[in-house]
């Protein structure tokens, strides 16, 4: 089964073609960090725009590179929710169209499901139950996956998302948009135990996150600093870095331990962060479970993971009528 996938949740306009549910035929992201870098942070009117002038011409390049045509397609998913309305709405409004003119079966994915389903495009994909750590720009949760297409939510962030953490602090550092690379990178010539920052704790002992604490001791720090080397950049930039990927890590540990789970997914945006991806990869090896990170260009968003969600789920007989809309607040669990 060929399925197209298209995403438009947020800024990266995305199709993509996939062959039965794991083969990559083509996988094409149109990133509009440009468009939003002067204003360090997504404007959602600017990011709806741009998706109407590029999902076209990102779609015919898919197909293009997959040596295909529209006819070729046995299904189509778009992402349907959560994500930003007019972003959303192009995505879904083009998926429909095409369905209605290729006659194809239609579904509509969660943008989070799709994160998941990114661990499933590389081999071995991971067995159920698993849990998986999906952090995001958005998004930061633990999901429990007891059986395909099954899930629970686990814990989740009480403020900002980590993604959005590293957005907001790389501003304030005068990093460049978007913030998580560019921490990633500032972080290298830095010492991580240059400043002692706030390690969230729940004293209700939820696997919950949160991350408004750590961006406020940050900006804290800089406001008391006055001009600010770039040593002390770097050094800012690794501390608030060791210091998200030690509360990530720690509530995900705990949750499986809890859980009795033994098997983990790192995916999400976020889950591109080097020291991340070793840090749960160090706990998972010592403990002997198994770990499934997706490589990086698939941990950001991309559509290959929305139509590998959607080839599962319309292998398992689920379709959209033509009247499907976006759900903007689409939930997982
Ligand atoms: O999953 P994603 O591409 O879009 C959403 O669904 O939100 O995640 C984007 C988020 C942004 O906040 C971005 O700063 C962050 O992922 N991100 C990273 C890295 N690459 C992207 N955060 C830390 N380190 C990275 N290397
Ligand atoms: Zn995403």
């Amino acid at each position: 089964m060929i399925v197209l996938g298209i995403e438009t949740s947020c800024d990266e306009t995305a199709a993509a073609v996939l062959a039965d549910g794991a083969k990559i035929l083509a996988s094409v992201v149109a990133s509009q960090d440009q468009v939003h870098a002067p204003y360090g942070g997504i404007v959602p009117e600017l990011a709806s725009r741009r998706h109407v002038e590029t999902i076209v011409p990102v779609i015919q390049k898919a197909l293009g590179d997959a040596g295909l045509r529209l006819g070729d397609l046995d299904g189509i998913a778009v992402t349907q929710g959560p994500g930003l309305v007019g972003s959303l709405l192009v995505g879904c409004s083009v998926a429909k169209a095409l369905a209605y003119v290729t006659r194809c079966p239609l579904v509509g994915v969660n943008h989070l499901e799709g994160h998941i389903f990114a661990a499933f495009l590389q081999e071995p994909s991971p067995t159920h139950p698993f849990l998986a750590l999906v952090v995001s720009g958005g998004h930061t949760a633990l999901y429990l996956a007891p059986e395909p297409l099954r899930y629970a939510l686990i814990g989740q962030t009480r403020d900002d998302a980590a993604g959005e953490a590293f957005d907001k602090v790389a501003k304030l550092l005068g990093l460049g948009y978007p913030g998580g690379p560019s921490i990633e990178l500032t972080a290298k010539s830095g010492d991580p135990r240059a400043i002692a920052l706030p390690m969230a704790q729940m004293t209700d002992g939820a696997p919950d996150f949160s991350f408004s604490g750590v961006k406020t001791a940050v900006a804290l720090h800089v406001k008391r600093a006055g001009r600010l080397s770039s040593a002390a950049v770097a050094d800012i930039a690794a501390s608030f870095q060791a210091t998200v990927v030690k509360m990530l890590v720690r509530q995900c540990v705990r949750a499986a331990l809890s859980l009795g789970i033994r098997r983990l997914v790192l995916t999400g945006g976020v889950a591109a962060n080097r020291a991340l991806r070793e840090a749960l990869q160090a706990e998972a090896t010592e403990r002997e479970w198994e770990l499934f990170i997706p490589p990086p260009a698939l941990c950001t968003d991309n559509a290959a993971m929305i139509a590998a969600a959607g080839h599962a789920r319309l292998q398992a007989g689920e379709r959209a009528s033509l009247t499907m809309n976006a759900l903007p607040d689409l939930r997982l669990a």
